[in-house]
């Protein structure tokens, strides 16, 4: 790793809808993505993953900006010549071809011998488990075998990098899982780079060395799934990838290593890292904190909020308390003790898990 194998610089791509007025779906974004890298795309519909996916491919040309692979401006490369193979939601398999002649299609476009179709093939189908299927088609596969497909159609052309655009969302949840291990272990084994499209964040945390947050066109953060899921730089990213909750506050001081908030009449002094703002007292601010760091509690905390609905749920229980004007949610791990019987609308005490709290401007 660490060596730049892919770089966009000041990439924008507008389009014209129907109506002749112009879309930016992508605004100016830049990005380095390293040899070997798993690197995921996240963000909500529309904020232009595929776009961006599709420019990288050179099935789109931007109106702005270089895209540069392994040192060398590629934005005149055209997208045959680009050896960047795709692999997408709808598997885009040949209904009328066998598994072989699907995976071997690429082969035979760049015009291989049978013999090393042949083998190749056979590797190809090693690595995603798809050896004794080679004879029947798509038609006769279950989706995640014809997505197994569709990785080995990539794979079989021996690329150094995969672009993936959300190849899991027709799988149901179970083999959306085993499907994600099974992408993760070939990358790794074979060393390629990938970039992978998604607005699942439980994929993105799992599989990405690196996350790549996008938010209308533009990039919301950048970092690894430990730093954007602890340390999200805005309020955008902290309820994008961990729900987390938000109360409005006061600040009351600020220090160079401090912020202390007013909340409910109990002063709290929250420790501020280099990705904060700075503060003045008396500013109204957005504290946020994730569902898993708060809990409910029999004893006083010192704060109290309204039980709204308290779900039983296995392993966990999620309450929504409603505290300071808005509604929070809760999540109890069951390991550490049921809370027992609580009434609809009655009041709970809350308890923060203080080191978790992020503070951003309102
Ligand atoms: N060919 C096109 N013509 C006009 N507008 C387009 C075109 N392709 C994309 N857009 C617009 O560009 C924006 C970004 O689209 P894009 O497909 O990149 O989003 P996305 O992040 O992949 O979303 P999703 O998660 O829904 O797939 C959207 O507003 C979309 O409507
Ligand atoms: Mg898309």
């Amino acid at each position: 790793m660490n060596k730049t194998y892919l770089q966009l610089k000041h990439i924008t791509k507008r389009f014209e809808d129907g109506r002749g007025s112009v879309v930016t779906a992508v605004d100016d974004i830049s990005l380095t993505i390293e040899q070997g890298e798993f690197v995921t795309l996240l963000g909500p519909s529309g904020c232009g993953k595929t776009t961006t996916l599709r420019m990288i491919a050179g099935f789109e040309v931007q109106n702005e900006g270089d895209i540069i692979l392994d040192g060398k401006n590629i934005n005149n490369v055209a997208a045959f010549n680009r050896e960047m193979p795709m692999v997408f939601q709808s598997y885009a398999l040949f209904p009328h071809l066998s598994i072989f002649e699907n995976i071997a299609y690429g082969l035979r476009v760049r015009k291989y011998s049978k013999e090393v179709i042949r083998n190749d093939v056979a590797m190809a189908c090693q690595m995603v488990n798809l050896v004794g299927l080679e004879d029947r088609y798509p038609g006769e596969l279950s989706g995640g075998q014809q997505q197994r497909v569709a990785l080995a159609r990539a794979l079989v052309l021996k690329p150094e990098i995969i672009l993936f655009d959300e190849p899991l969302s027709n799988l149901d949840a179970k083999l959306r899982i085993q499907t994600r291990t099974e992408i993760k272990r070939v990358q790794q084994m074979l060393g390629i780079t990938a970039l992978y499209v998604t607005h699942d964040q439980s994929e993105a945390l799992s599989m990405s060395d690196k996350v790549i947050i996008m938010n209308g066109g533009k990039i919301a953060q950048v970092g690894s799934p430990l730093e954007i899921y602890n340390r999200p730089a805005s309020t955008f990213v902290a309820d994008f990838i961990g729900n987390a909750n938000f109360i409005n506050a006061v600040v009351e001081d600020s220090t160079d290593r401090t912020v202390t908030v007013k909340l409910q009449e109990k002063i709290l002094e929250l420790a501020k890292t280099e990705l904060d703002d700075t503060f003045k007292p008396g500013e109204q601010v957005i504290l946020s904190i994730k569902p898993e760091a708060v809990d409910v509690s029999l004893k006083p905390t010192g704060f109290t909020g309204r039980l709204d609905v308290s779900s039983f749920l296995g392993s966990i229980t999620e309450y929504k308390v409603e505290f300071e004007e808005s509604f929070m949610t809760i999540i109890h791990s069951n390991t550490e003790g049921l809370i027992g019987d609580l009434k609809m609308d009655q009041p709970v005490n809350l308890e923060f898990k203080k080191e978790f709290f992020r503070v951003y401007k309102r």
